[in-house]
């Protein structure tokens, strides 16, 4: 479960997060809302990678930025996927395995797996910068998914699929959803509104749930 407690975030003078509290529990919970509304920003807080200017982030009721051993574990557990795919230099395959290697793991099976599954493998080769838009999406995605997070949180995740990778993207993240993942998804996306189990409206740093 995430918990968020009267989180505040400016990142000048301008307040972008005003004193949000919200419980996410397992499952698909959207962040829906104007653009610069703050969904990019709270979903980079409840992630580990932006600290909060004032309150609370618990995360299974560890406080994610404390700093200390518990909190470095839990945030193990966490993937964050950028709305704009992040792309390393090398090939795609060396893309693929980043998560994976960064976090020391050695079992590559699912890796294997979800390269199969969303077609990635007649382009392990490439090299991962001439890829398309869609390409890259995917990549950055499945960099992720190998690494078997029981906390994803994706920002605008389907912006440049086709309808195919759409469904196949979306049918793999309800397997993972009944597979007790949590799954937060920031997006402008209608389509993905009938999978969710929960929708928070965020509204110029206000929260409401819909
Ligand atoms: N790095 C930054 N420095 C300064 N201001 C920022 C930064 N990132 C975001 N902001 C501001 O914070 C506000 C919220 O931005 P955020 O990216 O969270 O919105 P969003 O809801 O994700 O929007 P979109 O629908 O366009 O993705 C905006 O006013 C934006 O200008
Ligand atoms: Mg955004």
């Amino acid at each position: 479960m995430i918990e968020t407690i009267e989180v505040e975030h400016a990142y000048n003078k301008d307040p972008v997060v005003r004193g949000v509290s919200i419980r996410i529990d397992r499952g698909i919970t959207l962040f829906r809302g104007p653009n610069g509304s703050g969904k990019t920003t709270m979903a980079k807080i409840i992630s580990g990678l932006l600290p909060p200017k004032r309150g609370t982030v618990l995360i299974d009721d560890v406080d994610i930025y404390a700093g200390d051993n518990k909190a470095r574990e839990k945030l193990r557990e966490i993937v964050y996927i950028h709305d704009t795919p992040v792309i390393l230099k090398g090939n795609v395959y060396r893309n693929l395995t980043y998560g994976l290697r960064i976090m020391g793991k050695t079992n590559y099976t699912l890796l294997s797996e979800l390269i199969d599954r969303f077609g990635l493998k007649r382009l392990v080769h490439k090299d991962a910068h001439e890829l398309s838009a869609g390409e890259k999406q995917i990549v950055s995605l499945v960099r992720g998914l190998a690494v078997s997070p029981s906390y994803l949180i994706l920002d605008e995740p389907l912006q440049y699929l086709d309808d195919e990778r759409r469904r196949e993207v979306i049918s793999y993240l309800l397997e993972l959803r009944n597979e007790g993942v949590t799954i937060v998804i920031a997006t402008h996306e209608q389509d993905l509104m009938k999978y969710a189990d929960k929708i928070f409206y965020i509204k110029y740093g206000y929260v409401e749930e819909t």
